[in-house]
C-alpha cells in the first residue's frame, strides 16, 4: 500500500518507520524544509530506541521524506495525519494544523483515499476534517476520515508500534475500514513476526504472535484515545495521592502496591508513584478531554482532581527538597534527569524541567545531567545557575545533595559508593523511587523518596553532622 504520513514529529516519524518495516510504500511528509533536508541526509531528529536501525533500513527505499504535500496524497491510498496538537490556554486542542493539513489535503483527492487521524485529536474532529475537504472541494464519494488512535510511548515507540496491546481502527463506512485492517494486516496475521531474522525488533517476551484489531466507529476510536491517556493519568494520580498518605502514616507505598496491583482487576503497572506525570501527552489530553466533556455538558470533575494532584505532586517534592536541606540559597544541587521520563529527549511538560527551574528561583546552584536532554533542557532552563554535565558522576561531584528526577535506568544503577564519596553531604532527595531505602542506608545516606520513610545512614557519617543535626531537628 501506498501511505503518505504527515507531521515527522514523534508519533509521525515512527509510524512511517514502522509502515516502512511493514512492507508499505511511505512518504513521510512535513513542511519544515530543513528538517527533511536532514531526514533525507540520514539524521535522526529524535531520540527513540531502535528508530535509528529502520530509518537506515527503509531510507530511500521504502520510506522517503517530503514536503510535496499535494504530490504524495496524489500518490497515496491512506494518509495519515500526524501533526501537532497543541493546547490552547482554554485548555482545549489547538486543531489548526489539522485543519490547514486536511485542506491541503482535499486539493490532491484524484481517487478514493482514506485520510486518517493519528495525532490526538477530540471527539467529531474526523467530522470536521471532513466538512473542510468537502468545502475545499474534495469530491464526497472520492474520500473516507478515519482514526487511528496511537497508543505509542515515547522511549518505547517501535515496540509499541510493531507489538501493540491493541490497535484501533475507527471507521465509518465498509471500505475505509477494510483499507486500515490491510493496512495492519502484516501485524494482525501474524506474517510480520513469522519473518524471522528480518523483523527489526524481536518480540517481547510473552507475545501471543499476532495482534488484536478492534474496530470501531471514528467517534468510538476518538474517545478511546483519550480515555486511555485520562484513564492513565488517572493511575497516576491515584497512587501519588496513595503514597502522601503513606508519608504521613509511616507506610511504605512499595509494599502497598503490590497489594493493590496483585489484583488482576488493578493491575501493576502504572502504579509507581514519583514527581507526577509529564510529556507531550498526558497533560495536554487530559485538559483537552476535560473540555470536549464539558463542551457536551459533562463536568468531568474527576479529572480535575487528576490534574491538580499532579501539579501538587511536583509543589510536594520540592518541599521533600527543603526537607532534606533546610535552607536552599547558594546549596550545590546534583540534578539527575531532565527528560519527563527516561529513554527519551523529550522535556515537554517535563517535571523535572519546572523542578529545576524552582531550584534556580531558590538561588540554588544546579549541577545536572540527562543522558540525552542536556541539550534541549539548556533552550528552555535559563542560563544563569545551572551548569549540564556528560555524566553523572560529573554533575554529583562536590554537590551538597544528590535529586533524581527521571526514571532513566542507569540512574537506577549508580555507583553508590563513588556517589557517596564524591557529594559533600550524603543527602539523595528520589523523586523516582529508584532505590531501596534499606539498602541507601547501609550505603550511608540519608535517603528521601516518594511515598516511603525517610532512612538515616546505617554507618557514620563523615561529612554531614550539620546537616544530620538540620534534619533531626537538632540544630545549634
Ligand atoms: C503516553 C501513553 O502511555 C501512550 O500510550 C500514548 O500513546 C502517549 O502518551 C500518547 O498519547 O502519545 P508517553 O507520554 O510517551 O505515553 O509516556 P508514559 O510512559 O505514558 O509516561 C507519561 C508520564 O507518566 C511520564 O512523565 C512518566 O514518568 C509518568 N509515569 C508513568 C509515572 O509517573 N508513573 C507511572 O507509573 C507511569
Amino acid at each position: 500500500m501506498r501511505i503518505s504520513v504527515v507531521g515527522s514529529g514523534y508519533v509521525g516519524l515512527v509510524a512511517a518507520a514502522c509502515f516502512a518495516e511493514l512492507g508499505h510504500d511511505v512518504v513521510s511528509i512535513d513542511n519544515d524544509a530543513e528538517k527533511i533536508g536532514r531526514l533525507q541526509q540520514g539524521e535522526v531528529p529524535i531520540h527513540e530506541q531502535h528508530l535509528p536501525e529502520l530509518l537506515a533500513r527503509h531510507r530511500n527505499k521504502k520510506l522517503t521524506f517530503s514536503t510535496d504535500l499535494a504530490g504524495a496524497v496524489r500518490q497515496s491510498t491512506a494518509i495519515f495525519i500526524a501533526v501537532g496538537t497543541p493546547a490552547t490556554n482554554e485548555g482545549d486542542a489547538d486543531l489548526s494544523y489539522v485543519e490547514s493539513v486536511s485542506r491541503a489535503i482535499a486539493l490532491g483527492i484524484n481517487d478514493y483515499k482514506i485520510v486518517v487521524e493519528k495525532s490526538t485529536v477530540p471527539v467529531f474532529t474526523s467530522n470536521w476534517i471532513r466538512k473542510v475537504m468537502l468545502l475545499d472541494g474534495a469530491p464526497a464519494d472520492l474520500f473516507d476520515v478515519a482514526s487511528n488512535p496511537e497508543f505509542l510511548r515515547e522511549g518505547t515507540a517501535v515496540v509499541d508500534f510493531l507489538y501493540p496491546d491493541r490497535i484501533v481502527t475507527g471507521a465509518d463506512t465498509a471500505r475505509c475500514a477494510d483499507v486500515l485492517r490491510q493496512i495492519y494486516l502484516p501485524l494482525t496475521d501474524g506474517s510480520y513476526y513469522r519473518r524471522g531474522d528480518r523483523v527489526a525488533v524481536p518480540a517481547p517476551k510473552n507475545w501471543p504472535g499476532a495482534a488484536r484489531i478492534i474496530a470501531t466507529t471514528t467517534k468510538s476510536a476518538e474517545i478511546i484515545k483519550h480515555a486511555s491517556n485520562a484513564f492513565l493519568a488517572t493511575k497516576i494520580s491515584f497512587i501519588n495521592a496513595v503514597a502522601n498518605i503513606c508519608e504521613s502514616v509511616g507506610a511504605d507505598v512499595k509494599e502497598v502496591c503490590e497489594g493493590i496491583g496483585s489484583d488482576s482487576r488493578i493491575g501493576n503497572r502504572f502504579l509507581s508513584p514519583g514527581v507526577g506525570y509529564g510529556g507531550s501527552c498526558f497533560p495536554k489530553d487530559l485538559k483537552a478531554f476535560r473540555h470536549v466533556a464539558r463542551e457536551n455538558g459533562y463536568d468531568f470533575t474527576l479529572l480535575s482532581s487528576v490534574i491538580s494532584i499532579n501539579e501538587e505532586q511536583r509543589a510536594r517534592f520540592l518541599r521533600k527538597v527543603r526537607t532534606a536541606l533546610w535552607t536552599l540559597k547558594g546549596k550545590k544541587i546534583a540534578v539527575l534527569g531532565l527528560a519527563f521520563k527516561g529513554g527519551t529527549d523529550d522535556i515537554r511538560e517535563s517535571p523535572a524541567i519546572e523542578i529545576v527551574k524552582s531550584l534556580l528561583k531558590e538561588g540554588c546552584e544546579i549541577r545536572a545531567y540527562d543522558p540525552a536532554a542536556n541539550d534541549r533542557a539548556r533552550e528552555v532552563l535559563p542560563s544563569q545557575g545551572i551548569s549540564c554535565y556528560e555524566s553523572a558522576y560529573d554533575a554529583i561531584k562536590g554537590a551538597d545533595a544528590l535529586v533524581i528526577l527521571t526514571d532513566w535506568s542507569e540512574f537506577a544503577e549508580l555507583d553508590l559508593d563513588r556517589v557517596r564519596a564524591t557529594l559533600t553531604y550524603p543527602i539523595v532527595v528520589d523523586g523516582r523511587n529508584l532505590y531501596d531505602p534499606a539498602v541507601m542506608a547501609t550505603y550511608g545516606f540519608l535517603y528521601y523518596s516518594v511515598g516511603r520513610p525517610d532512612v538515616q545512614p546505617a554507618r557514620r557519617i563523615e561529612k554531614s553532622e550539620k546537616i544530620t543535626a538540620a534534619v533531626t531537628g537538632k540544630v545549634e
